[in-house]
C-alpha cells in the first residue's frame, strides 16, 4: 500500500517541493523516514505515533517507510509531521487518495493540534507559482498565509478537523485576505525631537533620499544614536513587493511576529557590537539569515562601530556591494537578499572627544589612530556620506522653536524617489545608490562647471574608482532632492564635502 502527499521544503529562502511517500508493507514492524531528514524530521515518528494513539485512529500494523523526494536535498524542521500522517493515513484507505495538487506543512502536537512552522510565506508563494490550487497549513500561520494570491489556504487547528474536512463531513476556514493598506504601520521616533543638528539632518536626509550608507562619529552625548534611530520615520514607503520580500526572510527564520501578515515597516536592525559574524551576516552549522538580512529594504545600525569584531566588519564587505549573501556549504548554496542602508555611529577616539571644539582629548595620538584602524578601511570606502556630529549649544538644547517634523522632510526624501523610479523603470533599479556602472554616465550627466570640479578633487584627493563612482551618485541624489536633472556644481561640491572626513580622521598626517 503506497501514498504520495505533496509538501515543500525551503533552500534559504527558496521554496521547493517535496514528495511524502509512504509505504506499508506486511513486514516485521519499523517506522523509518529517508530522504536526508534531520533530527526534528526523524523525531516526526514519534508524534505521529502519539497523534494515532491519542486520536484514536488504528496505527498501521507492519513496516512503515517514508520517503520524502527529492531524496538528495536535507530536509529540516517540523513541518512534515502532518503531510505523514495524512500519508499514512491515505495509504491505510482511512483517507480517499485524491490529494493531488492540495499541499500540506504543519508540526503536530502529541495530541494532534497543529502548531506553527517557519517558512510558510516563501513556500506558499513557490506553491503558487508550481500551480497548487490548495493548501492546508497550522492556523497559528494564518496570517502570513493570507497574502498568497490564487489559492485556496485552508487554516488547520487540528487533525480531526482536517479529516472531517478531507471525508467531506464539516467545513473549514479560509485564511482570510489580508489588503495591503489594512496592516497597521506603528508609530516610530521624530526628528522633531532633535535639536539644532542641521548639517547631520540634512546628510540623513540625502542618505533616505538615495539609500546611501552613512556614518555618524562625534563626540559622546552628541546624538549620534539618537539621529540614527529616527531614520525609519523619514524613509520611502515599501511597495508590496518589498514588503512581501523583507517578510519571506522574517518567515523563513521565525522570527515574524504573530498576528502579523506583512512587515510594512521598513526594518531598523541594531545589533549589539557583540554579534558573531554569522550573527550579523547569516550562516552557522544550520544556516540562517543574520542581522544583515533581517534588515532587508530597510536600515542595519551598527552602533559604536570599532567596537565590532572585525571578522563581523569584513564579512559585510561582499553582500553591502551585491545586495545578496550568498552561503556555500558542501551540498548547497543559499542566498538571502540584503539590500541594506548601512548607518553607523562611532566616537572619534577612545575617551570620545578628540576634535572637540572644547572638551580637551585625553588619547595619545598613537591611541586614537589604533582606535581609527580598528574601523576596516575597504568598509569605510563603501560609506558614501561621512557626518560629523558637533555638539549642539545650550541655547540650541533648551529653544522653544519647533525642529521640522519628520512628515516634511518624508515628503522631500519621496519626491526624490519618484524621480529614481521613473528614471530606473523597467531597469531593475530602485534607488541611485545602486546604479550599476553602465548606467552612471548616462544617469549621471554634468553641467560643465560640475565635470571640471569633480575632475579637480579628483586629482587632488587622489580619489579611488569605488569613491568617484559614490561621490557620482550621491551627487546625482542631492540634484534629485533639487529637482535638477543635470548635476551641478554645487551638488558635487557637497557629495564630496562627505567624502572629507576620512581625510581628517584616518589620514592624519599623510
Ligand atoms: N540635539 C539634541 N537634541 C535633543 N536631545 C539631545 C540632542 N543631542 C543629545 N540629546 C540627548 O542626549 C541623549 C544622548 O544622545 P545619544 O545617545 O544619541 O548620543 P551619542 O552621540 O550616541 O553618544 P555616544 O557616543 O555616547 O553613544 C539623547 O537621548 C538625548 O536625550
Ligand atoms: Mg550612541
Amino acid at each position: 500500500m503506497l501514498s504520495t502527499i505533496q509538501s515543500l521544503g525551503l533552500a534559504g529562502i527558496e521554496p521547493f517541493p517535496v514528495t511524502v511517500e509512504v509505504s506499508l508493507a506486511r513486514m516485521v514492524p519499523l517506522f523509518d523516514i529517508v530522504g536526508l531528514p534531520d533530527a526534528a524530521v526523524k523525531e516526526s515518528r514519534e508524534r505521529v505515533r502519539s497523534v494515532f494513539f491519542h486520536c484514536h485512529y488504528p496505527f498501521p500494523d507492519g513496516r512503515i517507510v517514508v520517503n520524502l523526494a527529492p531524496a538528495d536535498i536535507k530536509k529540516a524542521g517540523s513541518l512534515y509531521d502532518l503531510p505523514i500522517f495524512i500519508g499514512l493515513l491515505c495509504a491505510q484507505g482511512v483517507l480517499p487518495d485524491n490529494l493531488e495538487g492540495s499541499v500540506f506543512l504543519g508540526e503536530l502536537s502529541l495530541s494532534g493540534q497543529l502548531h506553527r512552522v517557519n517558512g510558510v510565506l516563501p513556500m506558499l508563494l513557490g506553491a503558487s507559482k508550481l500551480g497548487i490550487k490548495r493548501a492546508f497549513i497550522p492556523c497559528q500561520n494564518a496570517a502570513e498565509a493570507s497574502v498568497v494570491q490564487g489559492m485556496d489556504v485552508y487554516a488547520v487547528h487540528s487533525v480531526d478537523e482536517l479529516i472531517a474536512f478531507l471525508r467531506g463531513e464539516a467545513p473549514l476556514e479560509l485564511a482570510s485576505g489580508v489588503k495591503f493598506e489594512d496592516v497597521t504601520i506603528p508609530p516610530v521616533p521624530d526628528f522633531q525631537d532633535v535639536k539644532g543638528q542641521q548639517a547631520a539632518k540634512r546628510a540623513l536626509e540625502i542618505a533616505a533620499a538615495g539609500s546611501h550608507n552613512v556614518l555618524l562619529i562625534g563626540a559622546p552625548g552628541t546624538g549620534k544614536s539618537m539621529l540614527a534611530k529616527r531614520l525609519p520615520s523619514i524613509l520611502p514607503e515599501m511597495s508590496m513587493e518589498e514588503a512581501i520580500e523583507t517578510t519571506k526572510i522574517y518567515s523563513a527564520c521565525g522570527q515574524l511576529p504573530a498576528n502579523t501578515p506583512l512587515i510594512r515597516i521598513r526594518p531598523f536592525r541594531s545589533p549589539h557590537h557583540t554579534v558573531s559574524p554569522a550573527g550579523l551576516c547569516g550562516g552557522g552549522a544550520v544556516p540562517q539569515p543574520g542581522e544583515l538580512s533581517l534588515a532587508h529594504n530597510g536600515v542595519l545600525f551598527l552602533d559604536e562601530l570599532p567596537e565590532f569584531q572585525r571578522p563581523a566588519m569584513e564579512a559585510l564587505r561582499q553582500p553591502l556591494e551585491d545586495g545578496v549573501l550568498t552561503i556555500a556549504r558542501a551540498n548547497a548554496r543559499l542566498s538571502y537578499p540584503s539590500r541594506i542602508m548601512l548607518v553607523a555611529a562611532m566616537n572619534p577616539c577612545p575617551c570620545g572627544y578628540y576634535g572637540h571644539p572644547t572638551h580637551p582629548c585625553t588619547c595619545s595620538e598613537t591611541r586614537v589612530a589604533s582606535y581609527l584602524n580598528k574601523v576596516s578601511g575597504p568598509l569605510l570606502d563603501r560609506i558614501d556620506l561621512h557626518v560629523e556630529v558637533m555638539p549642539v549649544n545650550y541655547e540650541q538644547l533648551v529653544s522653544s522653536q519647533k525642529e521640522e517634523p519628520s512628515a516634511d522632510i518624508k515628503q522631500r526624501v519621496a519626491a526624490a524617489r519618484e524621480i529614481q523610479q521613473k528614471r530606473f523603470s523597467g531597469t531593475g533599479i530602485s534607488c541611485n545608490a545602486r546604479i550599476p556602472p553602465s548606467l552612471l554616465a548616462e544617469a549621471c550627466p554634468l553641467s560643465p562647471d560640475a565635470e571640471r570640479t569633480l575632475r579637480l578633487v579628483f586629482e587632488k584627493l587622489g580619489l579611488s574608482g569605488r569613491a568617484y563612482d559614490r561621490i557620482l551618485k550621491v551627487s546625482r541624489t542631492i540634484a534629485d532632492l533639487d529637482g535638477s536633472e543635470q548635476i551641478q556644481m554645487s551638488h558635487i561640491s557637497e557629495a564630496v564635502q562627505y567624502r572629507s572626513l576620512d581625510r581628517k580622521y584616518w589620514a592624519r598626517g599623510n
